[in-house]
């Protein structure tokens, strides 16, 4: 067998589908070679739980359980998610008000997986889906394999403006989706006041669209009132959660919780794609998990609050005129908001070279049109790195304002 040379990909390289354009340049090249710019950068980067809050032992111990039930769960098996999980999902978000049963939850490799998923139940070309504007770089790149209409729409300091909802609705007859992230969202770090989402499902009926709720964030929650997600509002609803936010990204192990229908339609297309999540991850999270995870869960929103609450302070005594910034009441991230004369991305690359690193704000917009944000987020940077590398910030836009 001869080896593929340099002309043979480029051959190939013609008959990609269309739908792979999508992947072009990726912001972590630029945010790794960023990181080597500095001796001691403080990253703001990273949309992940802290290290030290990992609960490394737990999982440790858990995974030795799971093997009890080898070799039988080393066979094909647990497709929709083993069940005792899938137990332990439905009683944690009845807990925040949604009534689903165990046939209702299908168990994923994360919630990208999830939304992937369900978007292959919904979606052809041409089709259009709503989102926020700004919104998850994730989901953006998802949709846009699709090749979907993505029509973003404005939030404000309450995240996705109702009236501007239903314009898109009435001038998007196309609409097969609003895809959102009520709560704490990324990179916004808003939240979806109650009225607004009994609004959001009164305009999903009367047009007839599915709500797809991205929740990784709902049980980070730091201060102010406790809000229902959508699932709990309706049943046109499908709920997206993971367990990367609250026990690590690495355990690929997230969940939708569905109508009936829309779960057979997307377990089918995923026995065709990975046929199940890992067995024995499943039964480590699970053992992880049970009689645990809600003292994790508020031991690990002490530290966040904290941390957030560094962030805003900081931010307060070290950030020029004319700079503003969301102030979320969970979740990992801040919303900056530059004045005019300030790109994202030259911020981006002054930043840098002064020892801080943030995530240059275009990215959340579908058309990388706008150049005015970055986000922060504080969930794993330690406090007195929060205030040094804000006023590593402040001090950049200093020198860029001139
Ligand atoms: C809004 C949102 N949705 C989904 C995800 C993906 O999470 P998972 O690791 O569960 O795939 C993230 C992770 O950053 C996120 O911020």
């Amino acid at each position: 067998m001869t080896i593929a040379t340099h002309t043979t990909m480029n051959d190939l390289k013609d008959r990609f589908a269309r739908r792979t354009g999508v992947f072009g340049d990726s912001i972590w090249t630029g945010i790794f070679e960023h990181l080597r710019k500095h001796h001691d950068p403080v990253y703001f980067g990273d949309g992940a739980p802290a290290q030290e809050v990992i609960p490394v032992d737990r999982l440790r111990q858990a995974s030795r359980r799971a093997w009890d039930d080898a070799p039988d769960c080393l066979k094909y098996g647990d497709q929709q998610g083993y069940l005792p999980l899938r137990e332990l999902v439905v009683e944690r978000i009845a807990k925040r008000g949604i009534d689903a049963s165990v046939n209702n939850v299908l168990i994923t490799g994360g919630s990208t997986q999830a939304i992937d998923l369900a978007c292959r139940v919904f979606l052809e070309p041409g089709d259009a889906v709503i989102v926020e504007r700004p919104t998850f770089l994730g989901a953006i790149e998802i949709l846009q394999m699709f090749e979907v209409e993505i029509v973003d729409v404005e939030i404000d300091d309450e995240g996705m403006r109702m009236d501007a909802l239903e314009a898109a609705l009435d001038s998007h007859p196309n609409t097969k989706i609003i895809y959102t992230i009520p709560t704490f969202q990324n990179p916004s770090g808003t939240t979806l006041p109650l009225e607004r989402r009994h609004r959001m499902i009164d305009l999903a009926r009367e047009h007839n669209v599915a709500i797809f709720e991205d929740d990784p964030y709902g049980e980070l929650h730091y201060g102010g009132e406790v809000l229902p997600p959508l699932g709990a509002l309706d049943d046109r609803v499908i709920h997206f959660g993971t367990f990367s936010k609250t026990i690590a990204p690495g355990i690929r192990t997230g969940f939708a919780i569905a109508p009936g229908e829309v779960l057979e339609k997307m377990l089918a297309i995923r026995e065709v794609s990975d046929i199940s999540n890992d067995r024995i991850m499943m039964r480590t999270v699970y053992h992880t998990a049970v009689d645990f995870l809600d003292e994790h869960v508020e031991q690990a929103c002490g530290l966040y609050r904290s941390r957030r609450d560094v962030m805003l302070q900081a931010l307060e005594e070290h950030m020029p005129e004319g700079v503003t910034w969301s102030k979320p009441d969970g979740g990992f991230f801040v919303w900056i908001t530059l004045p005019d004369a300030i790109s994202s991305n030259t911020l981006f690359d002054a930043a840098a070279e002064n020892g801080v690193i943030v995530f240059p704000g275009e990215w959340f917009y579908p058309n990388r049109e706008a150049h005015y944000n970055v986000r922060l987020s504080f969930s794993t940077v330690p406090e007195d790195r929060i205030r040094i590398g804000i006023e590593r910030l402040a001090n950049t836009v200093r020198q860029q304002l001139g």
